[in-house]
């Protein structure tokens, strides 16, 4: 990607450094600790002093306004456009500044129905979530403590969001960008009603609307009809979906004016190619390309002593339900197999069980959920682990921007088909044993190859020294995508 990269003492202190705190205060002086120092200078020494500290002064002081100006919501500084222009060559984002109403309020609520379990802390750190660390530190070296958060799966919104603020071919001006971004936390609008069941149909829609009435307001939007707008939903697509008679969710995705917007979303509807899957967030947010490339080969020369691992809820109720045969599969194979039960919230953020099972595991087994695609899958392959599937669905036609070609399955992972588990036919632990030593660490020098791409760095400018993570990906392929589309309104 053609990055345009600033000094390293460019970088604007950024707020996760900020929230750092202290352990313990630091005791004040006692008063007799006085320290009086008493230099002697020349009175030319003195007047040559006095000049080199005020021209420093004004050197920084210049320094300093070219590269910042306010964000106006005191949320982060920004980098001006001026700074921009030569190395930007696959494209130019303008990001709306939206009216508070359709992201950052929805943070704080705004009225009883935000009355959500600790919002504000579930998304803090610009979206990660609180810092882990003592239940972390018996399971990983401590150096890798700072890059792990309890992340919670549907952070996507925000995590995107102060990426485009600070990326080097963001630019102020609408008549030169290539790419519109929106910064609507539609998931998290939308989640107010998910839940309830009393919610009427307007309800469930009316930010959506709303901020459809704001955007075709907006010159660019009328202009392109919406073709070169993106935006990102931290909720899978289906919650958006909803059609005259149904009353789940809200009918975002199928409202005209969206039709010709490209949205970065979890899980993909696999007959909308207007959505695009990006890697559902993980805990995993490095710091450097070097903290990133330390983990992938402690990841991979991790000793493993468990050829396979399950982390999630059986649902026993339902009858035959798969997940609850696959726990079967894991008891039935002794020492072969360990599992993690999700069905308490315990897994919700990406805990620190499921982190040592799938370090400690060779294999994992990623049924379905709800859904065809689990976050769990990137917790498993972050982990350095080789993810075991039984639906076609969960990798087809999703993530394919980040994932090998479609095809090339096989070098990453394995397929058992479902029906046969069912009737019996075939047993998980010896298909899994008779893939071999040698493959198996072919898998996963492959599966960690791709980490970097199935993460998001925790830097607002990403990995750095060109080391590409999920974000990165993401904007290049909308400009891509969007050069393509040119042809259809231009
Ligand atoms: C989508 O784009 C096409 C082609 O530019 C245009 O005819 C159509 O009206 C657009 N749809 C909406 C809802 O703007
Ligand atoms: C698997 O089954 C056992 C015994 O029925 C149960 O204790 C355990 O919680 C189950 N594990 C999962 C992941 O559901």
């Amino acid at each position: 990607m053609g990055y345009c990269r600033l000094s390293p003492s460019s970088e604007p202190k950024s707020k996760l450094r900020q929230r750092f705190k202290v352990d313990r205060p630091i005791s004040p002086p006692e008063k007799n600790d006085k320290i009086t120092i008493t230099i002697h200078l020349t009175p030319f020494n003195r007047a040559a002093l006095v000049l080199s500290i005020i021209s420093i002064q004004i050197i920084v002081h210049l320094y300093l306004s070219t590269l910042y100006f306010s964000a106006g919501d005191g949320f982060l500084p920004l980098i001006p456009a001026s700074s921009v222009s030569t190395s930007c060559k696959e494209g130019l984002v303008y990001v709306y500044d939206l009216p508070k109403s359709f992201n950052t309020d929805l943070l704080r609520g705004r009225d009883a129905l935000d009355n959500r379990f600790m919002i504000e802390e579930t998304y803090s750190n610009d979206g990660f979530g609180p810092q882990v660390s003592s239940d972390f530190a018996s399971i990983i070296p401590s150096r890798f403590l700072s890059a792990w958060y309890a992340t919670d799966q549907f952070a996507a919104e925000q995590i995107f969001h102060r990426r485009m603020l600070y990326h080097p071919c963001r630019t102020f001006d609408p008549t030169i960008a290539t790419a519109f971004y929106v910064p609507f936390y539609v998931g998290l609008a939308v989640d107010r009603h998910l839940w309830n069941l009393a919610a009427t149909p307007e309800q469930r829609d009316q930010d959506c609307s709303h901020l459809l009435r704001w955007l075709q307001d907006q010159p660019p939007f009328r202009r392109s009809n919406g073709w070169d707008h993106f935006l990102t939903i931290s909720r899978i697509t289906w919650n958006f979906r909803r059609h005259p008679g149904e009353s789940w969710g809200s009918s975002f995705l199928v409202m005209p004016e969206m039709q010709n917007v490209t949205r970065f979303i979890i899980e993909r509807s696999p007959w909308d190619n207007m959505d695009v899957a990006i890697p559902y967030p993980t805990s995993f947010h490095p710091h450097s390309a070097m903290q990133l490339q330390d983990w992938q080969n402690f990841v991979l020369e991790q000793d493993r002593r468990t050829l396979f691992g399950f982390a999630g809820a059986a649902r026993p109720k339902i009858r035959g339900d798969f997940r609850s045969l696959i726990n079967r599969s894991c008891e039935e194979a002794g020492s072969a197999c360990r599992s993690v039960d999700c069905s308490d919230i315990k897994c919700l953020h990406g805990s620190a069980d499921t982190l040592e099972l799938f370090l400690d595991s060779d294999f994992c087994l990623q049924p379905k959920g709800d859904s065809p695609t689990r976050r769990s899958v990137f917790d498993c392959m972050i982990a350095g682990a080789v993810p075991v599937f039984f639906w076609r669905e969960t990798t087809r036609g999703q993530h394919s921007w980040f994932f090998p070609k479609e095809g090339e399955e096989d070098e990453w992972s394995v397929f058992i088909d479902r029906k046969k588990v069912r009737r019996g036919i075939v047993n998980v632990r010896k298909v899994l044993e008779g893939i071999g030593e040698e493959k198996l660490r072919k898998m996963r020098e492959r599966v960690v190859d791709m980490i970097p791409w199935l993460i998001y760095a925790a830097g607002a400018r990403g990995l750095g020294e060109g080391m590409e993570d999920a974000f990165d990906i993401a904007l290049k392929g909308i400009f891509a995508r969007f050069k393509e589309q040119q042809k259809r309104w231009r």
